[in-house]
């Protein structure tokens, strides 16, 4: 037999959901109904020959210093505070400040009995919420798991979604980015710190459908399945006819904010009366079955239209 695929329950995924909103709720299904599939592969020693110019750190403030986007702020202040409200600033932090990826290090196929123990195979998960963890090594991975493990949100707050991990790392698909500049809309030779170069990713839903997923990532001893969304626009908005990009819907001027943010209750529905316009047609009558009784009747017809590209919920 090639290979073996064991579904594994979700109820082992704990997840506070008690302050989500249905919505949200609904998504997180998606989540929750994570396949965490375990998939003995006959030989998965083989391993890919790591590309040179792709350098591991050591320890975890290396990475972060590597990544960091602080020096940003001073020039770009606007996108930096828009930036800052995101999901893409707290990418390992779920609803209402929690870490999230803490229940898969304590129970299920990701456990493990201490961080020490863990390595880089226990947070697939990273691929798409902390994408930096490639250019680390094992050692990192056991300094991220005792973070969680100690509940240590300054540091896990550290571990996200920054500038670089859009304008460098997630914006080339042909080959390595060149760690030496940032990648934008224009060439900007004499940019600050590294020059900018031209990406023509940046516009493209492609960007973020590297993270905004397809369906099961397939390549990890223990695979997952989170977000599907890009599926969704890519299979559904536009065939039937759908033209805009996600930077189009989700980042109009340039945005960063990039909602909805799930944090903000008010906002959040206000948005979601906005994508989700309801039309109700309603016609009353009355039936009168027998001579003394006349019941009064009416007929409801709703129909919820959405103006997304993509299904929602979804991710
Ligand atoms: C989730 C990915 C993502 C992150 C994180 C991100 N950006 Fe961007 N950024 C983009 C994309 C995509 C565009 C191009 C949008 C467009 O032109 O429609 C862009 C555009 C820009 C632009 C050009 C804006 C314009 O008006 O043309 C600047 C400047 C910029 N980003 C700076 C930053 C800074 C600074 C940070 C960190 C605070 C940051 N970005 C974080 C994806 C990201
Ligand atoms: C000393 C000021 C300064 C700093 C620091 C700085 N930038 Fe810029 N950046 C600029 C200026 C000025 C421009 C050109 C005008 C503009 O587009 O905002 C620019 C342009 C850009 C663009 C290209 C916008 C386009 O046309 O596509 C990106 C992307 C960008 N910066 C990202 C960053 C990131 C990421 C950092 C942090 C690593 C950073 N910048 C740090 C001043 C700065
Ligand atoms: C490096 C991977 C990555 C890229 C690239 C990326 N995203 Fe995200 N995005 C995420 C993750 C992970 C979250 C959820 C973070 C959290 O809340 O824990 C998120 C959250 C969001 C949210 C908030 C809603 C929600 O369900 O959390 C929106 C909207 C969004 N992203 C849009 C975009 C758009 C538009 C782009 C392209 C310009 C993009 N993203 C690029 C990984 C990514
Ligand atoms: C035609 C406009 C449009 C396009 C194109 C579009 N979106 Fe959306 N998206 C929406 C609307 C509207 C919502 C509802 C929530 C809101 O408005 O904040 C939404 C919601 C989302 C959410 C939250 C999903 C949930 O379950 O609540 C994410 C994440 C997201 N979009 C990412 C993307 C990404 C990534 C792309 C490209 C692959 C994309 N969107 C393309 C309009 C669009
Ligand atoms: C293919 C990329 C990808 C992988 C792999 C992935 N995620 Fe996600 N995840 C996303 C994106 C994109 C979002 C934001 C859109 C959404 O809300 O669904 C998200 C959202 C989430 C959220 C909601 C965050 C919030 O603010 O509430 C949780 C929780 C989550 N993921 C957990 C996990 C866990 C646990 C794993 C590993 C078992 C995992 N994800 C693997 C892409 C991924």
């Amino acid at each position: 037999m090639p290979f073996k695929n064991n579904l594994i329950g979700i109820s082992q995924i704990d997840f506070n959901l008690k302050y989500q909103t249905k919505q949200k709720f609904m998504s997180r299904l998606w989540i929750l109904a994570i396949s965490v599939m375990i998939v003995v592969l006959p030989s998965h020693g083989t391993v890919m020959a790591s590309d040179p110019s792709t350098t591991q750190v050591n320890s975890l403030q290396e990475l972060v210093d590597r990544f960091d986007s602080s020096s940003c702020r001073e020039c770009h202040e606007q996108i930096f505070t828009q930036w800052e409200k995101s999901h893409h600033s707290r990418s390992l932090m779920g609803i209402n400040d929690y870490i999230f990826i803490a229940s898969y290090l304590k129970k299920g196929p990701l456990a493990i009995p201490s961080g020490e123990k863990a390595t880089k195979k226990n947070f697939p998960c990273f691929k798409c919420h902390f994408p930096q963890i490639e250019f680390a090594t094992d050692a990192v991975a056991a300094e991220i798991a005792r973070a969680v493990l100690d509940n240590d949100k300054v540091m896990v707050r550290k571990l996200n979604i920054g500038c670089l991990v859009c304008h460098c790392e997630k914006a080339v698909v042909h080959g390595r980015p060149d760690v030496n500049v940032i990648y934008g809309n224009n060439d900007i030779k004499d940019h600050p710190e590294r020059p900018v170069r031209k990406s023509p990713l940046l516009k493209n839903s492609l960007m973020c459908g590297q993270c905004h997923g397809l369906g099961p990532n397939l390549e990890f001893e223990t695979p997952v399945q989170c977000a599907t969304l890009y599926g969704s626009y890519l299979h559904a908005y536009i065939p039937s006819g759908g033209t805009e990009s996600c930077q189009q819907c989700h980042m109009p001027g340039g945005d960063h904010y990039m909602p909805p943010n799930f944090n903000n209750r008010a906002e959040l529905s206000e948005r979601l009366r906005n994508a989700l316009p309801m039309q109700v047609r309603a016609l009353a009558y009355s039936f009168q079955p027998k001579e003394e009784d006349v019941r009064p009747m009416i007929v409801v017809n709703t129909k919820i239209f959405s103006k997304a590209g993509h299904r929602i919920p979804d991710g």
